[in-house]
C-alpha cells in the first residue's frame, strides 16, 4: 500500500470507531449507533451488492434464502433486519397470501421497504432484533435474516427472541458470510480492504462488527446449539459471484465490507483502483462486461425448532 496519508482522513466516524481508536472494545450501544450512521446515509446499499451476485445455478442470496419458505398460503414469515425489503418483495411476488412482517432498527431502510410494497401487505416494524416486543410468542412459522446476524451484538438476546416468536416446528433461516477459503480470491480482497482501514484504525478486524462467533461455521453451530438445544441445525456453504466492468465490480465489492465505509473518498478511490487490479480477470479482454470478477462465500443456516 502506498498512500497512508492519515492527515486527509475523515470517513464515517462514530462512537464505535472512537472506541477502536482508543483500543477499547465498543459496547452494543456504540455498535447500533455506528450501524445507524452507515445505514441512514447509504440506505439500500446491501441490496445493490447482494442482488448483483449469483451462484452457479443463477440464484442470488435472497433467492437462495427464500427457497426455504414453504409456498403455502397463510405461512407467517418474519424478515429480521429486513433493510430495504428485497426478500419481502420476492416472497410477496411469489405468493400474495403469505403473512409477512419485516423488522429493522433503521427508519431510512424501512421507508424503502414500505415504498416498494403495496400498502398494508407487509407489517413493517421499527424494532431492534434484541427486543421484538411487538411480535407475539409462537406467532411466526419462518424467521428469515439476510446478512444481518453478523452485525448483532449482543447476539444471545436476538437468538432468544427468535426462539420465542417461532412456532413449534418453525424455522430460523439466516444468510451469513461463509468460510473465506470457499471462494477463490476472497481473502485477498478482504486483506486489501482491511489494510487500508487498518492504516487508520489498526484494531479494525481484530475487533469487528457483531459477535465474532457468527463468523466461523463451528462457533456459529455451537452458538445455535446453545440457543436452540433441541433443534435440528444445518449449515450449508455456497459461493455467489458477479462479473462486469471492473471499476463497477470493485465499487460493488467494497459495499460488502462495512469497514470500507470508514474510508474518506480520497483514500477510498485509491483503494478502489487497487481493488480493480485485483479483480481484473484479463486486461486483454475486449469484453468489458467480463473484465472484472468477484466471488463471495456465503453460509445458509437452517434451524428447525
Ligand atoms: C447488511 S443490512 C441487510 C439488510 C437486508 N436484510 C438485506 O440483506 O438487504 C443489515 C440490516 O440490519 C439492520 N440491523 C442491524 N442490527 C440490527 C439490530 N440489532 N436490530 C434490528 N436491525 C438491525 C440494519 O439497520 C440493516 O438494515
Amino acid at each position: 500500500m502506498t498512500n497512508k496519508n492519515i492527515n486527509i482522513w475523515s470517513g464515517v466516524n462514530s462512537i464505535w470507531t472512537d472506541s477502536l481508536a482508543n483500543n477499547q472494545q465498543p459496547d452494543g450501544k456504540a455498535l447500533l449507533s455506528h450501524l445507524r450512521t452507515v445505514h441512514q446515509n447509504n440506505a439500500g446499499f446491501t441490496e445493490k451488492c447482494a442482488s448483483s451476485c449469483r451462484d452457479k445455478v443463477g440464484r442470488n442470496s435472497y433467492e437462495w434464502l427464500a427457497e426455504i419458505v414453504p409456498d403455502i398460503d397463510g405461512i407467517r414469515v418474519l424478515d429480521l433486519a429486513c433493510g430495504s425489503g428485497p426478500l419481502l418483495k420476492i416472497l410477496y411476488d411469489r405468493n400474495k397470501k403469505l403473512k409477512l412482517k419485516g423488522v429493522d432498527m433503521c427508519p431510512e431502510e424501512l421507508a424503502l421497504a414500505k415504498a416498494r410494497l403495496p400498502d398494508g401487505v407487509v407489517d413493517l416494524l421499527e424494532l431492534k432484533a434484541q427486543n421484538l416486543k411487538l411480535v407475539n410468542d409462537n406467532s411466526i412459522d419462518v424467521v428469515l435474516c439476510h446478512w444481518a446476524l453478523t452485525l448483532m451484538n449482543p447476539i444471545t438476546p436476538v437468538l432468544n427472541e427468535v426462539r420465542r416468536v417461532l412456532s413449534s416446528g418453525g424455522r430460523f433461516v439466516a444468510l451469513v458470510n461463509g468460510p473465506m477459503d470457499a471462494a477463490p480470491g476472497y481473502s485477498d480482497v478482504y486483506n486489501l480492504i482491511y489494510e487500508y482501514v487498518q492504516a487508520k484504525l489498526p484494531k479494525y478486524g481484530e475487533i469487528d462488527l457483531g459477535d465474532p462467533r457468527i463468523r466461523s461455521t463451528d462457533s456459529l453451530r455451537d452458538l445455535l446449539s446453545e440457543a436452540f438445544p433441541d433443534a435440528k441445525i444445518n449449515i450449508e456453504t455456497n459461493v455467489v459471484s458477479m462479473e462486469g466492468p471492473v471499476a463497477k465490480v470493485a465499487e460493488t465489492t467494497a459495499g460488502f465490507f462495512y469497514a470500507s465505509f470508514i474510508l474518506p473518498s480520497e483514500i477510498r478511490n485509491i483503494m478502489l483502483s487497487k481493488l480493480s487490479s485485483l479483480l481484473t480477470i484479463s486486461k486483454q479482454s475486449r469484453d468489458l462486461e467480463r473484465q472484472g470478477r468477484f466471488s463471495m462465500p456465503i453460509n445458509r443456516l437452517v434451524v428447525i425448532k
